[in-house]
């Protein structure tokens, strides 16, 4: 029986390409899988019939919008996730979702490989097959472009000659990647890091500095997920899509990065991601107001800690996986409403309110109404500060040695 392999399809030229090339390359029969996390551009059937007529035996189309935004996006944002402090994961959070459609369609199809797009550099080929090996450890791997060396010019001449219908007029001088959560650019001039990012870079953001009334938006979330919007119900995709154009409209989330990236390599990308900052600045919020003080600061290094595993393609291990539990586990009473102003670039939180708020204003208070025992801070400090006190004693009495 002639193998079967299961390839992750975008509809652009590379894995247009791949179609054909792994056919030539391995004498196995393609069947293309095309998710949509939100990426936008074209409708999923047009993309569909484009891969048949590169050659596929089967094309598949996924709307997996309600799915990313629930089960990959939720998370990320329960966890606070931010690599490096600042990348809210946009690129990293998509791969687990794909590899699932694909996993679940090398099942169905009886499939002994997947095959993905990605070059020898990133870390996107880690998240696929790292992804693969945990979700179908007997499923096999190939990379075209990085395997059997594909340039791009290669791929080009391959299109032309056999006819392939994808458009390779106007090159993109830029790597893109783009979803639900935000939209990751590099190579071109941004390779000089020095290079300043400019303005037709970004598409999910207005240009921050230009003058514009500011947006106010009321955020409620129910055990850390976002459940209206202006007292409104939303469901988490619209939660997102709602975030990114009014956070976007006021230049919100736009993020320049030179980020360590698994293979070893420091790479600089410009990301925007307007509703994924706007949201995750409102939880860290609403975490500060109803989360107890020991479980928010433990919570931080695991928050840390999960952003670098979903970034490091561990989006299915063993250890990822308790975390998760933690978590959500963490995020149970973080509930209640955050309003922010959106403005030039910032979203700013100014009111926070909650039924299951720690603050506690007779306790805060320094006018009438205080019922807080002054009196205890004395002896309190005496002990905390018994340790460091036994310690300098002791350090006083036997002079360090210069
Ligand atoms: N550096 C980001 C990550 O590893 C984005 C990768 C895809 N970026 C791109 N421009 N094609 O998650």
């Amino acid at each position: 029986m002639t193998e079967k392999v299961v390839l992750a399809y975008s509809g652009g030229l590379d894995t247009s390409v791949c179609i054909g090339w792994i056919a030539e390359q391995t004498g196995a029969e393609v069947i293309a899988v095309a998710v949509d996390v939100g990426q936008g551009g074209e409708d999923l059937e047009a993309i569909r019939r484009r891969a048949l007529a590169c050659g596929a035996v089967e094309a598949e189309v996924a709307d997996a919008r309600d799915e990313f935004a629930t089960d990959y996006c939720v998370p990320a944002l329960k966890a606070n996730a931010l690599y490096q402090d600042r990348y809210p994961l946009v690129s990293a959070l998509s791969r687990p979702v794909i590899v699932k459609h694909l996993a679940a369609a090398a099942k169905k199809h009886g499939a002994s490989t997947v095959a993905h797009g990605c070059t020898g550099k990133g870390n996107d080929q880690v998240r696929f097959e790292a992804g693969i090996a945990s979700l179908a450890p007997d499923l096999k791997c190939i990379a075209p472009v990085r395997d059997y060396g594909m340039t791009r010019d290669e791929a080009i001449a391959f299109a032309e000659v056999n006819g392939l219908p994808v458009g390779t007029t106007k090159a993109n001088p830029y790597s893109i990647d783009q979803n639900l959560w935000g939209k990751a650019v590099e190579t071109g001039f941004l390779e000089d890091i020095w290079n300043g990012p400019v303005e037709d870079l970004y598409s999910y953001t207005q240009d921050p500095a230009a003058p514009r009334e500011p947006d106010e938006v009321v955020i409620t979330f129910t055990s850390g997920v976002p459940t209206a919007l202006d007292g409104r119900p939303v469901t988490p995709l619209e939660a997102v899509l709602e975030m990114n154009r009014r956070a976007g409209e006021q230049g919100v989330g736009r993020i320049d990065l030179v980020e360590d990236r698994l293979v070893g390599i420091k790479s600089r990308e410009v990301y925007e991601a307007p509703g994924a900052i706007a949201l995750i600045t409102a939880h860290q919020e609403l975490e500060n107001v109803t989360m107890e003080r020991d479980l928010a600061r433990f919570k931080k290094g695991v928050d840390r800690r999960w952003g670098e595993l979903v970034y490091d393609g561990l989006w299915f291990s063993p250890l990822k996986r308790a975390l998760d539990g933690f978590v959500d586990d963490a995020n149970e009473h973080v509930s209640g409403d955050v309003r922010m102003t959106l403005h030039g670039g910032r979203a700013v939180v100014t009111g926070r309110r909650s039924g299951e708020s720690l603050y506690d204003f007779n306790l805060a208070t320094y006018d009438t109404g205080d019922v807080f025992d002054q009196t205890l801070a004395k002896g309190f400090i005496e002990l905390f500060g018994l340790p460091s006190k036994i310690a300098a004693k002791r350090d006083l009495a036997t002079p360090r040695q210069l």
